[in-house]
């Protein structure tokens, strides 16, 4: 994010935001929300790299994979289409200076997006070998893992630059209370 953005955080730096008097609700359960998608996209991560390393069943992997795969990309659409429609104009009205920051957010949504597909069409293959008793060679698992690396690292880099960006306009302006 570049740094002309940064003025609000760097007033109110992210271990003061707990503490802030507009720090409420919304914003906490907001924050819990990218803490969960962190967490599944960890997971999801870890689940590959564990049938990589020969410790799972291909049940447990397809198992686990559409179960924590289906829960990352349905609530991040979720979460995406709230943000774009909702979220985003709110602090755009509240404070225009931030608009070209909220346009990169909204650019790592068209990217997210475009990677979670990928993602999804790769575990929809791995689901179908399964049900056709079908066993994967090491190749489609490793190329979902490659793809679930990439989640992973937008995830983090764009959840923080959010908090980062959103946050302290939230504070500073009382919004979401
Ligand atoms: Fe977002
Ligand atoms: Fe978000």
């Amino acid at each position: 994010m570049p740094e002309a953005f940064r003025i609000l955080l760097n007033e109110t730096p992210r271990d003061s935001w707990e503490t802030h008097p507009s720090f409420k609700t919304p914003t906490r359960n907001w924050l819990g929300a990218h803490r969960m998608f962190r967490r599944l996209a960890e997971t999801i991560r870890t689940t590959l790299e564990t049938h990589l390393e020969n410790r799972a069943s291909f049940r447990t992997t397809v198992t686990h994979l559409s179960y924590y795969g289906d829960a990352l990309v349905r609530n991040l659409h979720g979460h995406h289409n709230f943000e774009d429609t909702s979220y985003f104009p709110e602090l755009r009205k509240a404070d225009p200076r931030f608009a070209g920051g909220l346009e990169i957010l909204e650019r790592d949504h068209e990217i997210l997006d475009r990677v979670l597909h990928d993602f999804t069409q790769q575990a929809n293959g791995l689901i179908t070998q399964f049900q056709n008793n079908v066993l994967p060679g090491e190749r489609p698992i490793a190329d979902i893992h490659q793809t679930s690396l990439a989640i992973e690292r937008l995830l983090q880099r764009h959840l923080a630059d959010e908090e980062e960006l959103a946050v302290p306009i939230i504070l500073h302006h009382r919004l979401r209370g």
